[in-house]
């Protein structure tokens, strides 16, 4: 089965670039841009990542993107995690980035986006993987800042493909952003959001209503609503679940508490992804292991979570045909069980 896992075709559809920087990266940059660290090894950096819930990762998260200054720098991390990914089966990538986590240190945003933009193509090129960039807005600051952003953005919309919301879930609820996200429509933007990863169910509903998100990021929190989950069953409404992300954040104590099986067995439509692989500690096919083992996934229900994942994607219909044609070829191409 694991090898099975390793190679099955897959789309990732919740990685934050900022959240693939390796420890090896993460030193190598700031030796290269003069960026101190409180850290002097990769072991000490790795050490550090023990985490009690999410804002205790989003504070070494924010910090270790210090070292990201160029537009290189933004290449080589995205080609880097590109590599790893293509190792492990992604055929097709969604990629958040944080555009005012870099601005607020004085990084623009065409640095940002040249620099991402590059390392996707020279991805496309290397390992074929298509990857498409979703612009976040971070919950933690203002509706004015990310309403700021989105309008410095608007030059370069025909390079994003839609806009997210990620950050410090508790105390922001979708709401604060409802008319950052009616502009984002506006400008023709499809949107996603983080929405019951900490914070409760309702988070999620009012995501739903008032962002009217294209997707839910986690939303592992809908079961505790059974309306929700109805609702969401019934509009077919894909859940970009993260598992080693919950486990090493608290959301669940182990990979045997998550709810992830469940939420399959209601019949969401549930993806598998990584998050902040660099920080978790896996990669797509690593997170979609770590599940299959701790709750006993069958063989069906591993394909059926790789299906959703080109499904639920902002692909276009031919692209998305030509996926899914290359995922049932290859299974078919497998020894039965
Ligand atoms: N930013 C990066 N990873 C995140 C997560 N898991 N939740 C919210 N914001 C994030
Ligand atoms: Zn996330």
């Amino acid at each position: 089965m694991d090898a099975f896992i390793q190679q099955i075709p897959k789309a990732e559809l919740h990685v934050h670039v900022e959240g693939t920087l390796e420890p090896e990266l993460m030193l190598a940059l700031s030796r290269r841009n003069g960026v101190a660290l409180p850290y002097a090894s990769v072991e000490q950096i790795r050490a550090a990542y023990e985490f009690d819930n999410l804002q205790s990762f989003l504070d070494l998260y924010y910090a270790g993107m210090a070292v990201l200054r160029t537009s290189q720098d933004f290449h080589d991390l995205t080609l880097a995690y590109l590599q790893r990914s293509a190792a492990q089966g992604t055929r097709h990538v969604e990629m958040f980035f944080d555009p005012q986590a870099h601005t607020e240190r004085g990084v623009p945003l065409e640095v940002v986006m040249d620099g991402i933009e590059s390392g996707l193509d020279a991805g496309r090129d290397q390992h074929g993987i298509s990857s498409m960039l979703i612009l976040c807005f971070l919950r933690h600051l203002s509706a004015e800042s990310a309403m700021e952003i989105l309008e410095h953005a608007r030059p370069h919309r025909d390079r994003i493909a839609a806009v997210g919301l990620d950050s410090s879930e508790l105390g922001h609820p979708p709401s604060k952003f409802q008319k950052v996200f009616d502009r984002a429509r506006d400008m023709g933007l499809p949107s996603v959001a983080h929405a019951g990863e900490e914070g409760p169910a309702a988070y999620i509903t009012e995501a739903l209503d008032l962002l009217r998100v294209a997707r839910v990021d986690h939303g592992v929190r809908c079961l505790d609503d059974d309306a929700l989950v109805a609702r969401l069953v019934e509009s077919r409404m894909p859940l970009t679940v993260c598992p080693m992300s919950n486990v090493k954040l608290r959301v669940f104590d182990t990979m045997d508490d998550h709810n992830l099986r469940a939420m399959l067995e209601r019949g969401l439509c549930v993806t598998i992804n990584s998050d902040d692989p660099a920080y978790f500690g896996g990669y797509a096919a690593d997170n979609l292991a770590a599940a299959q083992r701790a709750l006993d996934l069958s063989r069906a229900q591993v394909i059926e979570l790789t299906r959703n994942s080109f499904e639920a994607s902002f692909l276009g219909a031919s692209d998305k045909a030509r996926l899914l044609a290359e995922l049932d070829g290859w299974v078919a191409a497998q020894p039965a069980d």
